[in-house]
């Protein structure tokens, strides 16, 4: 007993010489005075000697374990101080790093252009009104005159809900209810999101923005459209904006209009934007149909008008340079930032 009380002594002290950190002497510690360990096997082992000797074995095996885990505290101490002055040397924090800020929200690209158009057209006289996303076939297609076998009504072309609900393909769903709900003069203009069953490219999505403008009243005329949009370029993009107006087919105007505007990047000698051609298109404008007053309540012997429609993201593409109509869909922070 006496020879192992010994032996457990110098196994001990050699390997505590070996450890390298506060965790090897842990486990250490664990192996001599686990409740499996050396220590407890030790005091199995006292059952066999006979009682004289227990009281002696007995306090030697107390007095060898309070040697030995003093020295285990000790081994400790001396690896805890080493792990700490490495930690710190190695943790250093480095105060020149620039500190976290916190970025402030701030008005998306297109609510930003769309803000910006309602503006101008407040100036202008025109007051805003909003018109649902999810509409009846009536207030998007038929009660605007679209033949029931229009292109447009294509399922393909345009996300129905049922039979007889869609999400509006156009803001121009506005023009009815506004006409139902008020005799002229009517000067609005009409913002929102709209959604086309199209497949999702640079240039094309499945959901963009457009603003309806709309204007009846007695003897408006061709004249009052043409002059609105001129002045409402020119507003928007500080300065004076050349304007052409081109025959287009649009089943709620008569007659209906292609708006163009010199190229805002080459003013007209041609280059990528506009594709060579000088002109780019922003607009589809027109006089309103006399068959969509008639539906909307009003009178067209009485009465004329004229409407338009924007699309937001053309418009913001070509201010802001934006090659990739996705990127005002994606949200990505890194390019939202930029504005
Ligand atoms: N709603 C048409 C479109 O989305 C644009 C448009 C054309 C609106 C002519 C109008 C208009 O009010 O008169 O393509």
């Amino acid at each position: 007993m006496k020879e192992k009380i010994s032996a457990i002594r110098i196994q001990f002290k050699s390997e505590l010489e070996t450890l390298k950190d506060s965790k090897e002497v842990e486990n250490l510690k664990l192996r001599f005075f686990g409740k499996k360990g050396v220590f407890a096997e030790l005091m199995g082992l006292l059952r066999e000697c006979t009682p004289e000797m227990r009281p002696e074995m007995g306090g030697q095996i107390n007095s060898l374990k309070e040697e030995l885990s003093a020295l285990c505290d000790q081994a400790l101490e001396g690896f805890h101080k080493a792990e700490l002055s490495r930690r710190l040397l190695e943790e250093k924090i480095d105060i020149t790093l620039p500190g976290r800020t916190s970025f402030l929200g701030k008005k998306h690209p297109i609510i930003q252009t769309i803000d910006e158009l309602l503006e101008i057209f407040k100036e202008m006289g025109f007051s805003v009104q909003y018109g649902p996303d999810v509409d009846s076939d009536y207030y998007n297609y038929e009660g605007l005159n679209f033949p029931a076998d229009h292109p447009a009504r294509d399922m393909q072309d345009t996300f129905y809900i049922s039979a007889d609900q869609l999400l509006r393909s156009h803001t121009s769903n506005t023009q009815l209810r506004v006409m139902e709900a008020n005799q002229p003069p009517i000067r609005i203009v009409a913002p929102g999101t709209v959604f086309r069953n199209e497949d999702i490219s640079a240039r094309s999505h499945v959901f963009f923005h457009q603003i309806e403008g709309l204007y009846i009243d007695r003897e408006v005329s061709f004249a009052d459209l043409i002059s609105t949009m001129q002045e409402m370029w020119n507003r928007f993009f500080h300065r004076n904006i050349e304007t052409r107006f081109r025959p287009s087919f649009f089943p709620f105007v008569e007659p209906g209009l292609e708006v163009d505007i010199r190229c805002i990047n080459c003013e007209g000698k041609g280059c990528r934007l506009c594709k060579e051609s000088g002109w780019l298109e922003v607009a589809g404008a027109g006089m309103v149909h006399p068959e969509v007053l008639k539906n909307g309540g009003i009178d067209p012997e009485e009465y004329s008008g004229y409407a338009w429609g924007l699309g937001i993201e053309r418009l913001a593409m070509l201010r802001y340079g934006v090659k990739d109509i996705r990127l005002f869909a994606e949200n990505d922070f890194r390019f939202l930032a930029g504005f």
